[in-house]
């Protein structure tokens, strides 16, 4: 079966996909005057090259236009990812935070959707050698972020590297990319392993890509959960599948998010529904989600 054929929703039901997506939304808006809480989802994966930037870079768009303050965070710190896929070129990054070039706000960019991106640079891990003065300046710009946002979305970049796993470990959910393919499972098993040494607090869940046969998705899922349960106790959901489809080719090259180049193709209704699965669950009963992610990374560090 062709899932990229079988998946794909016309204009009514993409419509109702919406509102259906906004009704999430109202019901899951916290009230006024409640505790403010942020939600920092890591978007990572063993294997380079799976699709993690252009699911963090739609995953935020698709949050962001269902009404949610969204911050997408591109740690990826060697290479600039998002702003490929965004279409945005930022001129100044986080590392010119850490130089005093520039304030936090100046580096917060605003996409469609009012969706809003922080490049991070390189800036970020030179902050595990700044001085305590510098740290608290920083950490406090950070948290007003954290404030001013309901979820944080991070694209990490592949592999196991220390820098990485100290992101999706302070991280409240982390969504691990595969495609069906042996090698990025072993390479995503691999990075379960890695994390499970030190385990903080998230939750974990698979998003199985470029997927061309319905059938992969469960055969998928199953053969990483039952490895994961066993080698390394953690327990692995499953968020969702998104199909190998050419309009997702397509918008890299133009520089145009898929979910904006090519809203009703698949991939782009996929992850509508995604993002609508995770507005609807039980989000504000997260009882850690007061506290900073940023302080957790920074310590983590130190
Ligand atoms: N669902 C999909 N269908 C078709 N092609 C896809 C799909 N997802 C990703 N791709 C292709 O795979 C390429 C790599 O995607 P992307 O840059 O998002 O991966 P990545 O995991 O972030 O890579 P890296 O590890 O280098 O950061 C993209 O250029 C895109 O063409
Ligand atoms: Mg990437």
């Amino acid at each position: 079966m062709d899932l990229a054929r079988t998946d794909t929703v016309g204009g009514d039901q993409a419509d109702s996909l919406r509102s259906l997506a906004g009704r999430e939304m109202a019901r899951w808006q916290r009230p006024p005057g409640s505790r403010s809480s942020c939600r920092v989802v890591a978007i990572t994966g063993g294997k380079g090259g799976v699709g993690k930037t252009n699911i963090a870079v739609n995953l935020s768009l698709a949050l962001a236009e269902a009404g949610a303050r969204v911050l997408l965070f591109d740690a990826d710190l060697g290479l600039a990812n998002v702003d490929v896929v965004l279409g945005i070129t930022p001129p100044l990054t986080l590392d010119n935070v850490m130089r005093r070039e520039a304030e936090l706000e100046q580096v917060v960019y605003t996409g469609p959707f009012g969706l809003h991106f922080l490049p991070g640079g390189t800036g970020f891990a030179a902050l595990a050698n700044a001085g305590t003065l510098e740290i608290v300046r920083l950490l406090g710009q950070l948290r007003a972020l954290e404030r001013d946002h309901d979820l944080i979305i991070l694209d990490t970049a592949a592999g196991i590297a220390d820098n990485v796993l100290r992101f999706v470990q302070a991280a409240d959910d982390v969504v691990i990319v595969s495609t069906p393919e042996p090698t990025a499972l072993l390479d995503a098993f691999g990075l379960l392993k890695a994390l499970a040494a030190e385990r903080q607090r998230a939750r974990y869940q698979l998003l199985v890509n470029m997927v061309r046969q319905a059938d992969e998705v469960g055969q998928t899922h199953r053969s990483l959960a039952a490895a994961a349960l066993r080698f390394t106790g953690t327990e692995l959901g499953l968020l969702g599948a998104l199909p190998r489809d050419p309009a997702v080719e397509a918008a890299v090259k133009r520089r145009v998010p898929v979910l904006i180049s090519a809203p009703a193709s698949p991939a782009a209704q996929q992850l509508r529904m995604i993002a609508g699965s995770f507005l609807g669950d039980s989000f504000f009963s997260n009882p850690t989600a007061a506290d900073s992610y940023f302080a957790r990374l920074l310590s983590a560090m130190r």
